[in-house]
């Protein structure tokens, strides 16, 4: 056993201490923490350790809200003030920008409210629901999580309550027409599987059951319409597409992201998934639509012609393998960029190489963010705003929009 005085927080969120040369990162601490800990695994920034026993609490260490904090693996920092949290994060941000040379003010942090969360992944196993148990891969029961919601918690109190559980892992996502549900395991060619899955529709009041398939989804049941409203347009996203995680981060993004785009006319969205900013832009101005996944372009093109949205396109394209060349970006006077954690380095060289007038950055990882503005600023861009927004609450991501300008 060794004792560590917690130093300070790391990016990942771990308490990083110094102890006879060596780096430990340590998860759950807070800094000024004296802890016992054991060591564990080498990484190559240091050592990997878990704390036995809380010696002496740290100035910013606070009573977890969540009962089920530490035990469960899907929030790493409930145990911080509030105060030091909020700094935290947006000394990630300013960090992150700097390592890639970006100096620039930062916006204030607006957060997800608790209870948010209306998509989330689950598993299954050995009569729990719920999220991977922290450092294993067990399933750990989550009857009062603090960040899902309520509608997420009845739906699983109910599957709780029935013998049979759905097998492997499970997405829910609250619409507003109730709770849509995807399975990763099932016999969809078993008659007797589909009767039941549908009993279980609905016996849980379901809007939609999917069972996860090869490319795509297939959908079993669907009793209503899984709708989401993206500023006004009606969408039914695909089972399992990607939408923001909670509805408040969704409409916090897009004000920002409606906010840089104003003025613009011809406004290419890369990585734009079932329309969460194209659909509402192309109410008043043309749009062209690009990203990878099928269904959900096919939502966009479903919800847009519905909603009579004569000037929105949109184009299948892998824009990691074949980013939109500067030539093909000569039609658009404005293009919003939100691609994966990942980032997209490809895409972002191609457009710092391109004349469009603004561009708008949407991203929930603040390192590959600044390291894609880097080759913007390289190319002329000029930031204008960067505007940070806790949506993934406890965690160390953090969703950030960024307005750029040519000249
Ligand atoms: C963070 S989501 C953003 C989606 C949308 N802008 C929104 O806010 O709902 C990232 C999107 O990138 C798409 N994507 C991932 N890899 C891609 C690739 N290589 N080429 C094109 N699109 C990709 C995903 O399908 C997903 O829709």
């Amino acid at each position: 056993m060794i004792e560590l005085t917690i130093a300070a927080l790391g990016a990942k969120g771990d308490g990083i201490a110094h102890h006879q040369g060596r780096d430990y990162f340590v998860p759950l601490a807070a800094p000024g923490d004296r802890v016992h800990v054991v060591a564990g695994a080498e990484r190559r920034e240091g050592t990997e350790a878990r704390i036995e026993r809380l010696i002496a609490p740290g100035p910013d260490r606070v009573e977890p809200p969540c009962r089920h904090f530490g035990d469960c693996g899907g929030c790493a920092l409930q145990h911080l003030s509030d105060a030091f949290y909020a700094r935290w994060k947006a000394a990630r941000l300013t960090e992150a920008l700097a390592a890639h040379g970006i100096v620039c003010a930062i916006e204030g942090m607006a957060s997800a409210p608790i209870a948010s969360r209306r998509r989330a992944r689950f598993g299954v196993a050995a009569g729990a629901i719920g999220f991977r148990r922290r450092f294993s891969h067990a399933i750990v029961d989550i009857p009062d999580c603090t960040i899902l919601r309520p509608a997420l918690h009845e739906t699983l109190r109910a599957l709780r309550k029935r013998k049979a559980f759905p097998e492997g892992e499970f997405e829910l996502l609250e619409t507003e027409g109730g709770i849509d549900l995807k399975l990763s395991r099932g016999e969809s060619s078993n008659p007797g599987w589909r009767r039941r899955q549908a009993a279980l529709a609905e016996e849980l009041d379901l809007v939609r059951l999917s069972l996860r398939g090869q490319d795509s989804a297939e959908v079993i049941v669907e009793r209503r319409e899984p709708w989401l409203d993206f500023g006004g347009v009606a969408v039914v996203p695909p089972p399992g597409g990607f939408v923001q995680p909670t509805r408040e981060g969704e409409i916090a993004l897009r004000a920002a992201v409606l906010e840089g785009v104003s003025g613009a006319r011809r406004v290419v969205d890369l990585f734009a998934g079932c329309g969460t900013f194209a659909l509402p832009l192309a109410r008043d101005r043309q749009v062209h639509a690009v990203d990878m996944d099928a269904a959900a372009l096919a939502a966009l093109d479903r919800a847009g012609r519905k909603a009579g949205l004569v000037r929105l396109s949109q184009e299948k394209r892998d824009l990691f393998r074949r980013p939109l060349a500067r030539d093909e970006l000569k039609p658009f006077d404005t293009a919003i960029f939100d691609p994966p954690r990942a980032g997209a380095p490809a895409q972002a060289k191609a457009l710092a190489q391109s004349r469009v007038a603004c561009v708008v950055a949407v991203s929930c990882n603040p390192a590959t963010l600044a390291r894609d503005l880097g080759y913007l600023v390289a190319g002329g861009y000029r930031i204008e705003r960067v505007v940070p927004y806790d949506q993934f609450r406890f965690t160390p991501h953090l969703e950030t929009v960024a307005v750029l300008r040519r000249g």
